[in-house]
């Protein structure tokens, strides 16, 4: 069973989309994905589910901007689940919302290292 490797799940879309992946029993033609998840934070809530889907969820901690933590998760994939089917790169940040003219572009975070990174290192292993 090739697993679903999600970013930033702890919270928000992507806690949504995992719980939507676990708990459809419909998915993929009745057999519904393993997921490896990567994020900073393992909140009450993943915790939880991890601990409802032992067999079908494992939870990384760790930023995806580093390499390793991209590392472990596809090593963990294809060790517990033989694989990687498809990936999900969830993990991002919004701020800072607001006018362009009021926002410090040169300063702000960039998304594209947290959407690129886990790309190229779990494709790179
Ligand atoms: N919500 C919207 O209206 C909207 C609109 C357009 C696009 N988006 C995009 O959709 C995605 C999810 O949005 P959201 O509203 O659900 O955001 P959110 O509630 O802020 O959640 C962001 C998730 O990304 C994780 N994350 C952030 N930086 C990370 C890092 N360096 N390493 C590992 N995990 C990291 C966070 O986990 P930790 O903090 O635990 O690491 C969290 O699980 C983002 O890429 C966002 O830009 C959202």
């Amino acid at each position: 069973m090739p697993a679903i490797l999600l970013t930033g799940a702890s919270r928000g879309l992507g806690l949504s989309v995992l719980t939507l992946l676990l708990r459809s029993p419909s998915l993929n033609a009745g057999r519904p994905p393993a997921v490896v998840t990567i994020s900073r934070s393992l909140p009450a809530e993943l915790e939880a589910l991890a601990k409802e889907f032992p067999d079908r969820l494992v939870c990384v901690q760790g930023d995806v901007a580093d390499k390793a933590v991209s590392v472990e998760a596809v090593g963990k994939a294809a060790e517990r689940f033989g694989g990687l089917e498809a990936v999900i790169l969830n993990a991002g940040v919004l701020d800072p919302l607001g006018k362009l003219a009021d926002v410090d572009i040169v300063r702000s975070p960039s998304p594209l290292p947290l959407l690129a990174f886990p790309l190229q290192h779990s494709h790179k292993r």
